[in-house]
């Protein structure tokens, strides 16, 4: 079963055309990577599936409903199914670590105490001690902060998590520890997952499906053994990350 389908979207900022008619299905239960060059798209296509943008043109469905033209009552609820892990992290810094990971709970009004309790346990489920509960995010290493940001994307259990370049930024042993988060919280949340990456051992590690986004379509699709081994000139150069072949560099 398809948990979120994106039929044929388009949008332009002014005279610039970034999603060129994307389409892609992101089965239930899945964890689904986009591949994609920098600039090609990613985070809008995310932030489409949000709401934070308007599509120029298509439809975005999730769970069989048009998330698209969805009145602002109705997209409160969608939003409560996803959990997102923004790509830089951004925490809050005006509050401490449980305060972050709680916001949203504290905003649909549960009790501090509460909250704390549920951001305490979650911290636990990144692999955060207890203690860190009470320290600022300038206190926080790059690793310890992208856990208190995963913590608060799952805070509120979501059926759905978005990670926006989940390891940008880390180093190769902790990307690794984030890859195996996604991993486990897959296994305990049974969650559907979208990835954001351009880190190959991201997307092998985790995926159970990759798309490679491209000139603002989806131009190839598969199992990360299939990307592996693709013949797909424009796939077999990212995955080498090699600036030798079809696809050209942004700078
Ligand atoms: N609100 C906006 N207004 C104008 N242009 C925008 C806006 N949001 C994104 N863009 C443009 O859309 C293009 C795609 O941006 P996007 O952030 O989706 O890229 P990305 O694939 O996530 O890249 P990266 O891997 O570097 O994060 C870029 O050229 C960007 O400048
Ligand atoms: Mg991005």
């Amino acid at each position: 079963m398809n948990c979120i389908t994106y039929t044929n979207v388009r949008k332009s900022f002014g005279p610039k055309t970034v999603l060129n008619g994307v389409n892609l299905k992101v089965e239930k239960g899945n964890t689904h990577v986009i591949l994609g060059g920098s600039g090609s798209g990613k985070s809008v296509m995310l932030k489409c599936l949000l709401g934070l943008i308007e599509p120029d043109e298509g439809t975005i469905t999730v769970d069989g409903l048009d998330t698209t033209h969805m009145p602002s009552r109705e997209r409160m609820e969608h939003m409560h199914k996803f959990g997102m892990l923004f790509q830089a992290g951004a925490l809050f810094d005006s509050m401490n670590v449980w305060q972050n990971v709680a916001f949203a709970l504290m905003n649909e009004g549960m009790k501090p105490a509460d909250a704390r309790d549920v951001a305490v346990q979650k911290l636990k489920q990144v692999g955060l001690k207890a203690d860190t509960a009470d320290l600022n995010p300038a206190d926080l290493s790059g690793g310890m902060r992208k856990r208190v940001a995963l913590a608060r994307a799952i805070a509120h259990n979501p059926q759905i998590i978005l990670y926006d370049e989940p390891t940008t930024g880390l180093d190769p042993i902790t990307s690794d520890v984030i890859n195996d988060l996604i991993l486990q919280l897959q296994s305990e949340l049974k969650a559907t997952s979208v990835v954001i990456t351009h880190d190959m051992h991201t997307a092998f590690k985790v995926a159970d499906k990759i798309s490679f986004l491209y000139q603002g379509k989806f131009i190839a699709e598969g199992t990360a053994k299939e990307f592996k081994s693709t013949d797909n000139p424009y796939v077999k150069q990212f995955v080498a990350g090699s600036a030798q072949g079809p696809i050209q560099g942004a700078v």
